[in-house]
């Protein structure tokens, strides 16, 4: 095979479907006008974003209404927490250690400006226990924030269940759905959820652009005051080509979604048991089957990630040692240390994340190239390293 780009880090980020690019064109060129105008260029655009919005509430099982625009999972999740303390009126939220840092770090912010956060542990396996959010809930809780499946290791967190916890206990209940959307059907609205985040450029869609899910009778307050865009709900003139792209990758994430367990976790599962059957202490992070099928994220003893990620990008191959928004800090994975990882081991994991036009002839070789390269460094150790 010709040595070309194997990526396998769609948890980061995923390549626009050229649909999607096709689509975008017209609205950075002929279609310039504001959806907000009433004239017809500016009606163009709005209707471009209504269609937007349906494709998008197609994927996701919900209503078109209860959709916001906005620029992405980190905004969505900003906005979810803060409207829910706002409008309570209540001090407290409920997380777990291994959020994205889009809910860890705000909550950590509001932590500093008085607020109480309940940060509730995962398993070794990197589940969560619904149980323990039961326990955390308080008179003074305004909302319970949970990921749908974690950026690291792929972990699905029983969203359902949690939900009617929260229902039970009269307290709001947002999930991040960011690495959940296009690789799982959603059901959005028969779920017991109400707010929900997306970022278009994790399903194919432009980066810079997502939904918040707001489900109706839900109260809600803006982040962004200005304009009265999205009825009110976020102000700011929108983003029509990135709203469309994302629209239009969201239209074929929906029609491959029933298909993506099939196709995408089918060769997730051949690359890891290539791995695992030639290389002895290697182990997968996180549970096996309550995963998003396109993670992996493999520990391997006695290799520094960093080493064996700049031999394979030397090959093409494209991974990742952590959450790509924490690459380039040298603290050890906070979602790996959170399930009980030492630093050496967390240091020693690579995050493979496949993607839907990954072919099984590159993962045959991917899989290939990452036996060799641990081999080649575990025999550079000292032997006294490997005896450990
Ligand atoms: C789980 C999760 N939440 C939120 C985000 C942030 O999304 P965005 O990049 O659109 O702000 C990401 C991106 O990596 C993510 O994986």
């Amino acid at each position: 095979m010709s040595r070309r780009l194997i990526y396998l880090d769609n948890n980061a980020t995923t390549a626009m479907v050229p649909e999607a690019v096709r689509e975008m064109v017209p609205f950075l060129s002929v279609y310039y006008g504001n959806p907000s105008s009433f004239y017809s260029l500016g009606q163009e655009s709005k209707e471009a974003l209504q269609s937007a919005r349906r494709r998008v509430a197609g994927l996701l099982g919900c209503g078109e209404d209860a959709l916001v625009f906005t620029s992405g999972g980190t905004e969505s999740d900003n906005s979810a927490l803060r409207s829910a303390l706002r409008t309570s009126g209540k001090r407290e939220v409920v997380t777990t250690a291994v959020e994205h840092p889009a809910v860890y770090r705000f909550c950590q912010e509001l932590e500093r400006e008085g607020y109480r956060i309940r940060w509730l542990p995962v398993g070794s396996d990197g589940r969560l226990d619904p149980a323990d959010v039961a326990r955390a809930i308080g008179s003074e809780t305004a909302i319970v924030s949970v990921m749908w499946a974690n950026n690291e290791t792929g972990v699905l967190f029983p969203i359902r269940e949690i939900g009617e916890i929260c229902r039970a206990h009269g307290v709001l209940f947002h999930t991040d759905a960011v690495q959940a959307t296009g690789k799982l059907p959603l059901h959005v609205a028969e779920m017991p959820i109400d707010f929900l985040s997306v970022s278009a450029h994790k399903f194919g869609g432009p980066k810079g652009v997502g939904v918040l899910y707001v489900r109706e009778g839900v109260p809600f307050r803006p982040y962004l005051l200005g304009g009265s865009q999205e009825r009110g709900r976020r102000a700011g003139t929108e983003n029509v080509a990135a709203i469309v792209g994302m629209g239009r990758a969201a239209e074929l994430a929906a029609e491959r979604v029933g298909r993506f367990a099939d196709r995408v976790g089918k060769l997730r599962d051949k690359f890891e048991k290539t791995i695992l059957s030639e290389l002895t202490e290697v182990r997968i992070n996180g549970h096996r089957t309550e995963r998003v099928p396109n993670t992996s994220n493999l520990c391997f003893q006695n290799v520094e990630s960093e080493a064996l990620l700049l031999e394979l990008d030397r090959q093409g191959i494209l991974a990742s040692g952590g959450s790509a928004c924490s690459t380039g800090s040298a603290k050890p994975s906070r979602v790996l240390v959170g399930m009980g990882l030492s630093a050496r081991e967390a240091f020693a994991s690579v995050r493979f994340s496949l993607g839907w036009n990954n072919t099984e002839e590159e993962i045959d070789w991917a899989a290939a190239a990452v036996v060799r390269a641990v081999r080649r460094i575990r025999e550079k150790l000292p032997a006294s390293l490997v005896a450990q």
